[in-house]
């Protein structure tokens, strides 16, 4: 299936578009795993399938995904699977990464692609970075969504000055950061270098002014504006 059919098919409700990927970023995953013949994969973060259903249908193998609210979500990532006739493909544990992902270390599991999209508060995505590390084969990418947050950057940072066996990859789009597995971990347990950066310091405020507490005046100008411009 093509991304264009995927799309068609799938149901994303009114009363949340915020949660799934966006269709070009979806694009960007199916494309990406098509370009690198990717088989093995693994999400933190199901929701909707908007980016389970496009690795499925890029690598046409086994998906591995977790998520333990998918009843918060009606089910609907599931069904839209089911709608897909892709329910098959999919190894689906409704259950926290922090139990997931040590298990399948535990377990021997390796991936060649790991999508991070789950808990988005710098702690949980530094814990599912460090176990995408542990389950990522030599050459492996780690794919971390959204960005725009202080968290994500932060952790994104993180790995680019303290993980010198990853290796950013450029991606065209800008709420991505995509990182290749290239080396081994060989820090000595002294090892660590500061981390900030001003990256998203500004967008991550101005969404959680505008989509959080109460509705001024000013904040509806705002969106009028960002209609206006769209
Ligand atoms: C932004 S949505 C994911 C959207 C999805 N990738 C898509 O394209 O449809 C974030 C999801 O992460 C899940 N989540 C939150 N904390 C999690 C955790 N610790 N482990 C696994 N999933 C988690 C939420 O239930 C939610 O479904």
């Amino acid at each position: 299936m093509t991304p264009e059919e995927i799309n068609k098919v799938l149901e994303i409700p009114d009363w949340d578009t915020a949660s799934a990927v966006k269709v070009t970023e979806a694009k960007f995953i199916y494309d990406f795993i098509k370009e690198k013949g990717i088989e093995r994969t693994l999400e933190v973060g199901f929701a909707f399938a908007r980016s389970a259903s496009h690795i499925m249908a890029a690598s046409g193998k086994q998906h591995y995904a977790c998520d333990p609210f998918q009843d918060t979500y009606a089910g609907m990532g599931l069904k839209n699977l089911e709608k897909l006739g892709m329910r098959e493909q999919l190894t689906f544990f409704p259950d926290f990464s922090h139990n997931v992902m040590p298990a399948m270390h535990k377990e021997g599991k390796e991936f060649q692609f790991i999508f991070l999209d789950g808990d988005h508060k710098f702690d949980g995505i530094l814990v599912d970075f460090y176990y995408a590390d542990l389950l990522l084969e030599q050459g492996g990418y780690v794919l971390m969504h959204d960005t725009w947050m202080r968290s994500t950057r932060l952790v994104e940072r993180f790995v680019q000055t303290n993980r010198k066996d990853f290796k950013k990859i450029d991606t065209p789009l800008r709420n991505f950061s995509l990182f290749q597995k290239v080396g081994k971990d060989e820090r000595n347990g002294m090892f660590f270098k500061e981390f900030w950066t001003l990256q998203s310091l500004f967008t991550h405020n101005v969404i959680i002014w505008l989509t959080q507490g109460k509705q001024t005046w000013l904040k509806k100008m705002v969106f009028k504006l960002k209609d206006l411009l769209k």
